[in-house]
Order: C-alpha cells, then structure tokens, then sequence
C-alpha cells in the first residue's frame, strides 16, 4: 500500500467486531506515535491503552451523551486515551512569546500516527474528542491538573465495514496560490 492509499483507507470507525486486538499491535502502533514529530521535540504527550474490559466500559461510558454520541465505544475492545503533558521550557516559552499551544497540535500529529499505523494493520480506529474529561481524569488516576486530549478508540472493524467515500471540501475551496 502506498503512502495515498493508506490514507485514503483511513476512516474513523464506529462499528468493531469482537475479534481481539493483540497487545503488540497496540504498541506498534504507539511506537508510530513515540516517534512523531513535536514542537523542539517536547513530546507532550502520555497514551493510556485501556484494555481492562469493566474499566474501559467505563471509560467508553464517559464518551457518551445521552446514548446519543460515541456509543461505539463501547463495543471498541480498546481505547487509547492521550494525555497533555507539559511540553518543554523552550516550547512552553515559544508558545508564550507566539500564543501558540503547540502540544495541542503535536497530540493531533501523534494521534494521526496511531489512526494510520492501525490502519495499515487492518485496524480500525475512531478519533473521539467529545468526552467527560473529568470523569475520565477520576477513572484513570490523570493527575487532576493535566488535560486529556483525545481518546481513540481502536478494533478490528465490524465484518461488513466497507470504505466509505470521503466527503471533504474541494480543493479550489482550500487552496490558493500565493495569497489567501
Ligand atoms: C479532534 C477530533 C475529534 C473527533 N471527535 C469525534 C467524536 O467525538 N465522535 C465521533 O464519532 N467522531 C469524532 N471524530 C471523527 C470525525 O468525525 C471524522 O474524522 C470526520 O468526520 C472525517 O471522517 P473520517 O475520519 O471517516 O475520514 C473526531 C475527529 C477528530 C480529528
């Protein structure tokens, strides 16, 4: 598979069998995320595979509103759950003297590592941002001063899942030459 058609293949997955997923496979694809690129290579970031099945039920429970949103976690053998860290004091002053949150944007490159190092493992994975952060600080010991920036939930997708088409902006809507 080539580097396009990995991407393309990627697709946030809300249905999973009950197959499940080795811990080896977790871990490359955590491996994928260590080696991310990062604001001065702070690396701000933790990731917590819940996999333990009562506790990650619980964790899927915290995604969840009303049984309306998020309910496939649930069935997801296993969800990834990615916590802020302090990026280093030359990034942290950089961030400052630029009012830039840079770890916000190096947890969606790390968390983008994942999503595509899973897919190229046949898995599939779903990016969930909408979440009781607090709720799942108290489930997981998250020191109470920290942020959880995404939890990723991560299966075999259901038998029948097939490629969706994607749906995305044209590209005359997002792009120009030169100037904006
Ligand atoms: C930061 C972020 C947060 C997201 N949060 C959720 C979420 O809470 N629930 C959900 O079902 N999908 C969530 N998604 C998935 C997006 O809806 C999805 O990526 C988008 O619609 C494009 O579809 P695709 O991933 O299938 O290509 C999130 C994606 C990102 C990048």
């Amino acid at each position: 598979m080539n580097f396009f058609d990995l991407v393309n293949k990627r697709q946030s997955v809300r249905k999973y069998s009950s197959q499940k997923v080795n811990d080896e496979q977790i871990l490359k694809c955590i491996e994928s995320a260590r080696i991310a690129p990062s604001a001065s290579n702070s690396q701000p970031w933790h990731f917590i595979i819940v996999k333990e099945p009562t506790l990650k039920q619980k964790v899927a429970q915290a995604t969840i509103t009303q049984k309306l949103i998020n309910n496939f976690t649930l069935q997801a053998p296993a969800l990834i759950v990615i916590v802020v860290e302090k990026p280093t004091l030359l990034t942290q002053f950089a961030g400052w003297v630029k009012k830039r949150d840079f770890e916000w944007t190096d947890l969606g490159i790390a968390a983008e590592h994942i999503c595509l190092q899973a897919t190229e493992l046949e898995l599939g994975t779903c990016m969930v941002g909408w979440f009781d952060e607090k709720k799942i600080i108290e489930l997981l010991n998250i020191p109470k001063n920290k942020r959880v920036g995404l939890v990723i939930s991560i299966g075999y997708p259901a038998d029948n899942y097939t490629l969706r088409k994607k749906t995305r902006k044209p590209l005359e809507q997002i792009l120009t030459y030169n100037k904006y």
